[in-house]
């Protein structure tokens, strides 16, 4: 038997200032974003801005439904949005900015989204940086990459791509 580790570090800024001015351009674009999410179900608002390697950036909010399971998150309404109108460039980094009055803390992406961004980090060798916030302000987090998110993360190798 071999017992294997899997573990990750980020860092964590306690508020908007401590960062770069870029990284605060761009977690300005997801809090903007938040302004066009539809959550009148859960009341959580989302908002996603990726900048790629070429400058673009891009950006995408959730969008609910009565019908629950056919709302979309933040992040995969921006990775969409991305592939179909400016087709696959290079990701540097995505801010997530969430709006909740109970939240306290900044929100991680979920399974489903955390799946998706694997397979965009898997067409890209260069790492994809999060940076997790909240609206109201408070602390960010930084992630260094999505595969940390994901640790033996189920990908097309499996299929044979
Ligand atoms: N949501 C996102 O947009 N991104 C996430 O990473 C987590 C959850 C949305 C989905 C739903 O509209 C609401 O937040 C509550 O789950």
């Amino acid at each position: 038997m071999e017992l294997r580790e899997v573990g990750f570090t980020y860092n964590s800024f306690p508020d908007l200032n401590s960062l770069s001015v870029e990284d605060q351009d761009l977690i300005k674009k997801a809090i903007d974003a938040c302004s066009h999410a539809y959550a009148p179900y859960s009341n959580f608002k989302v908002g996603a801005a990726i900048l790629t390697e070429e400058n673009q950036i891009v950006i995408g909010s959730n969008q609910e439904n009565s019908a629950f399971p056919i709302g979309q998150c933040a992040e995969r309404v921006a990775l969409y949005t991305l592939a179909h109108v400016y087709g696959r460039q290079v990701i540097d980094t995505i801010a997530i900015a969430v709006e909740n009055e109970h939240q306290h803390t900044p929100a991680s992406p979920c399974g489903s989204c955390r799946q998706l961004l694997a397979e965009y980090r898997s067409y890209q060798t260069k790492p994809i940086r999060l940076l997790l916030s909240l609206v109201k302000g408070g602390p960010v987090y930084e992630i260094h990459d999505v595969n940390d998110l994901l640790p033996l993360a189920f990908d097309g190798k499996f299929l044979g791509e």
